[in-house]
C-alpha cells in the first residue's frame, strides 16, 4: 500500500502522530475531498513507512493513540504514532510504502518493587536479546507493571489486538504468592491455548531445578498474537526460551498462515 503525507520536520527518533487528515491515498485519479476522507486502517507495530519500497525506513510504527474527539457527533480517530529514523528537515508531502518485514515484541515484566523502582528490571531485556539473536526483530518495546490483573489485562488486550504485536512474553508473577495472578489472567484472554510450550518449558526447567513445579505459566494466541508467560528471574527466562526457541519461527509461519506442507 502506498500513501501520501505530509510530514512536519522533526529530529532523529522522534515520536509524531500520524494524523488522519495528513493521510491521502497516492491515487490522482481520486477527487481531493476524497482524499481528505480517507483512514488507514490501524497499523501494526513494526509497520516501516519507506520512500523506496526497497530502501531503508523512514518512519517505523511503534503504536497507536486515540486522538480528542473531533466532529459532531465526536468520534475520536485512532491514530499510529511513528518514530523518525532520520531528521526531517522541513515540511513536504511525500508518497511512503508500507512495509512490514520482521516481527515486532513486547515483552511485560511483572514486579510490585520492579513498577516502584525497586529493582532493577534484567529479565526483561534479556528476553529482547535472546529472541533478537533468533528471530529478525523490527521492533521491541518492553513495559514494567505491578502484579495487577486489571493492568495485565489491559495491557494484553491493547498490545495484541490494537497495536498488534507479532509476540508479547510475560515475565514474573507465574508462582504461588496472592500477588501471582499472570497465568489465570492471561489464560482468560486466550483464544487458543498451546499447551505444548508449557510442557516443553516444564520438562527443560525441571532438568534444572526442582523448583519448577512452582511455575504456573501458560501460553496460546491472542488474536494473531503468540503469548507466553515466562517466570521471572533471568536465569528462568534463559532456561524457558532455550527449550522453545527452535520451534518459535515455525510456529509464528503457521500463525501467519503459511500454507507450505510441514516436514517434520
Ligand atoms: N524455571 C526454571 N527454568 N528455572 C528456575 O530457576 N524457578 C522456579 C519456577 N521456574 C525456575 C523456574 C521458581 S523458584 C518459581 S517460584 C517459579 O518459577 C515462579 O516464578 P515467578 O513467580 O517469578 O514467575
Amino acid at each position: 500500500m502506498i500513501i501520501s503525507i505530509k510530514t512536519q520536520a522533526c529530529a532523529a527518533q522522534e515520536i509524531l502522530p500520524l494524523l488522519p487528515v495528513q493521510i491521502k491515498p497516492a491515487y490522482p485519479s481520486l477527487p481531493a475531498h476524497q482524499h481528505e476522507s480517507f483512514r488507514l486502517p490501524p497499523l501494526a507495530v513494526g509497520t516501516q513507512l519507506r520512500t523506496d519500497p526497497k530502501g531503508p525506513a523512514v518512519f517505523i510504527v511503534v503504536g497507536q493513540i486515540l486522538l480528542p474527539s473531533t466532529g459532531n457527533p465526536p468520534h475520536a480517530p485512532l491514530c499510529p504514532l511513528l518514530k523518525a529514523q532520520k531528521a526531517i528537515e522541513d515540511s513536504t508531502s511525500q508518497n511512503f510504502s508500507l512495509v512490514k518485514e520482521g516481527l515486532s515484541l513486547a515483552w511485560i515484566t511483572l514486579s510490585d518493587k520492579g513498577a516502584l523502582g525497586q529493582r532493577k528490571d534484567t529479565a526483561g531485556p534479556l528476553i529482547a536479546e535472546i529472541l533478537g539473536s533468533a528471530l529478525p526483530l523490527c521492533h521491541s518495546q518492553g513495559f514494567l507493571l505491578p502484579d495487577d490483573a486489571f493492568e495485565l489485562r489491559s495491557a494484553l488486550t491493547y498490545l495484541s489486538l490494537t497495536e498488534r504485536y507479532d509476540i508479547i512474553c510475560t515475565s514474573g508473577g507465574t508462582g504461588l504468592t496472592e500477588r501471582d495472578i499472570t497465568p489465570e489472567t492471561t489464560e482468560r484472554l486466550l483464544d487458543r491455548s498451546l499447551p505444548g510450550f508449557t510442557q516443553a518449558m516444564m520438562a527443560k526447567s525441571l532438568e534444572k531445578t526442582p523448583n519448577a513445579i512452582l511455575s504456573r505459566a501458560c501460553a496460546g494466541i491472542i488474536g494473531q498474537t503468540l503469548v507466553l508467560n515466562l517466570p521471572g528471574s533471568a536465569k528462568a527466562v534463559r532456561e524457558n526460551l532455550e527449550a522453545i526457541l527452535p520451534a518459535l519461527d515455525h510456529t509464528l509461519k503457521k500463525m501467519h498462515n503459511d500454507p507450505s506442507d510441514c516436514g517434520g
